[in-house]
């Protein structure tokens, strides 16, 4: 289930040095992902020409919270791009901070993390071959994108497979990107047929040619988070604390599509004792009530629970409503929207112009912040991290779908007053659930249908990831990946990517 950090093919492992040599690859270990300041500064000087979207080897050392700005690509930021949402838009006192995954390269969502994070670890031991081997990214679009462009970098195939009712411009993205059409596999339905997502992948591995980067079942993705978003979150409640000490990082929120996001809540709580809030889609609430439906917050899948997730470690689940992601999606990224914030609201210009780095299960983290403020009574002396996955220009096709729908006449400051007031304004910190010991046994039991009667994952297995000693063993792994991953680039000989 796990990958243990040695060699298991020597003959695979020297195809990969070979290759990587010759593209000019260098891997950057978990640990310069973590804090990039320690990147050499012989690679970060040479990022400085290089457009952050496009597919250049040196590009795998932007694969951090740390980028600024497009426009801006000069120098890496001290401290992760971030927003911190005033009172006047939350309606609760405690401090809300929205780390943005927008400034991730070549695909704007920090999903290329996680890709990174599951592929790295397989080809330093020869267990994925760039030649002979296609890297399979089962995904609902972010994570396929970021592996389409990761193993685009490294000179291998990559093959996307995502639901074919995913937004326009997630596939207009895989088109400029993939090496060929009959490497978009689209699957039925939407956000919520991750099952079919894993129908087609195992269909997919009947060829041993396909490499299946399963996402929610890999741990490098844990790893990866754990670490990488871990200690970029520590950064940003560190800058916001300046030298107060009174100031508490109460919770993180996450949406969980992988769970690879939430693993950052194990580290914030290992240093801080930090909550640990899952969010979901209350129109399929299956964390919250084993239960099931169709929703439009797009990344966030549901009707499983991911193989990474440590839900023993999880403190609430907040379902957050798509009607309520979707209308504010509109209110954020319109004029009219932005004009009744800043006139009626008074919310100030410099974060509404950054509104539209929340994608919609951005918005819906900040959903599930402000229900989390609401029930725990949370204060000004209290700091709620969360991030945003990806931005509104996504999903410039689906808000024009949603106006067109919902707003035939025009979205006027009437329905911005609307919107406002029931979309914010009236949160309450209903469909919210404080875990019990035993609520997290039946979220941590429901796991069992998917992994191990539908994906064969022995159950011993399976039930070692209660103990909490199984994640710390996977957290303290990273020291042995990363050994391996300098080893490999010694042999690579590669000390300076192209
Ligand atoms: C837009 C968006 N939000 C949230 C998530 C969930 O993040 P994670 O898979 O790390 O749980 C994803 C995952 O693909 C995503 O694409």
């Amino acid at each position: 289930m796990t990958l243990t950090p040695e060699v298991v093919d020597k003959a695979v492992f020297e195809r990969a040095v070979e290759h990587l040599r010759k593209a000019q690859v260098a891997l950057p270990t978990f640990r310069e992902l973590a804090e990039p300041s320690l990147i050499p500064d012989s690679i970060a000087t040479s990022l400085d020409p290089i457009d952050p979207d496009e597919p250049r080897a040196a590009n795998l050392f932007r694969v951090h919270w740390y980028n600024g700005a497009r426009g801006n690509t000069r120098g890496r930021a001290a401290v992760p791009s971030h927003i911190e949402l005033p009172a006047s838009l939350t309606g609760v006192n405690a401090r809300i901070v929205v780390a943005l995954g927008r400034y991730f390269p070549m695909i704007g969502a920090h999903k290329v993390l996680a890709a990174y994070g599951c592929l790295t670890p397989r080809i330093v031991t020869g267990r994925f071959d760039p030649v002979a081997h296609r890297a399979v990214w089962p995904s609902t679009g972010n994570y396929c994108r970021g592996g389409v462009a990761i193993s685009r970098i490294l000179g291998c195939h990559g093959v996307a497979v995502l639901p074919a009712g995913m937004s326009r411009e997630r596939f207009d993205w895989l088109q400029r990107w993939a090496a060929s059409p009959d490497d978009i596999v689209r699957t039925p339905g939407s956000e919520s047929n991750v099952k079919e997502i894993y129908d087609k992948c195992a269909e997919l591995a009947r060829d041993p040619a396909n490499a299946i980067l399963n996402q929610f079942s890999e741990f490098g993705n844990y790893i990866a988070h754990y670490h990488c978003t871990g200690r970029a979150l520590q950064s940003v409640f560190e800058h916001i604390r300046g030298g107060d000490r009174e100031l508490r990082l109460a919770a993180f929120v996450s949406a969980t599509g992988s769970a690879g996001t939430i693993a950052a809540g194990d580290y914030l709580k290992s240093v801080y004792g930090t909550k640990i809030v899952a969010v979901e889609a209350a129109e399929c609430p299956t964390m919250l009530c084993n239960g099931y439906g169709e929703h439009n917050i797009q990344g966030i899948g549901d009707k499983h629970i991911p193989l990474i997730h440590n839900v023993m470690n999880t403190d609430l689940v907040a379902g957050v409503s798509d009607r309520s992601t979707d209308a504010l999606d509109v209110l954020f990224n319109t004029d009219v929207g932005q004009k009744y914030l800043a006139t009626r609201q008074k919310i100030d210009p410099a974060v509404l112009a950054a509104l539209d780095g929340l994608g919609l299960s951005g918005i819906a983290n900040v959903l599930g912040a402000i229900k989390t403020a609401k029930r725990l009574e949370l204060t000004e002396a209290d700091v709620i991290v969360t991030v945003a996955t990806d931005s509104a220009e996504l999903y410039a096709s689906e808000r024009a779908e949603h106006q067109a729908r919902h707003f035939p006449e025009g979205f006027d400051e009437i329905h911005a007053a609307e919107v406002f007031a029931r979309h914010m304004q009236a949160v309450t910190d209903d469909r919210l659930i404080e875990l019990s010991h035993i609520e997290r046994r039946r979220i941590f039991n429901l796991g069992y249908y998917t992994w191990v009667e539908q994906q064969g994952v022995p159950l011993e297995d399976f039930d070692r990831r209660q103990d909490q000693a199984f994640w710390r063993g996977l957290q303290e792994s990273v020291t042995a990946w990363d050994r391996l991953i300098e080893d490999f680039n010694q042999r690579t000989g590669v000390n300076r990517p192209a």
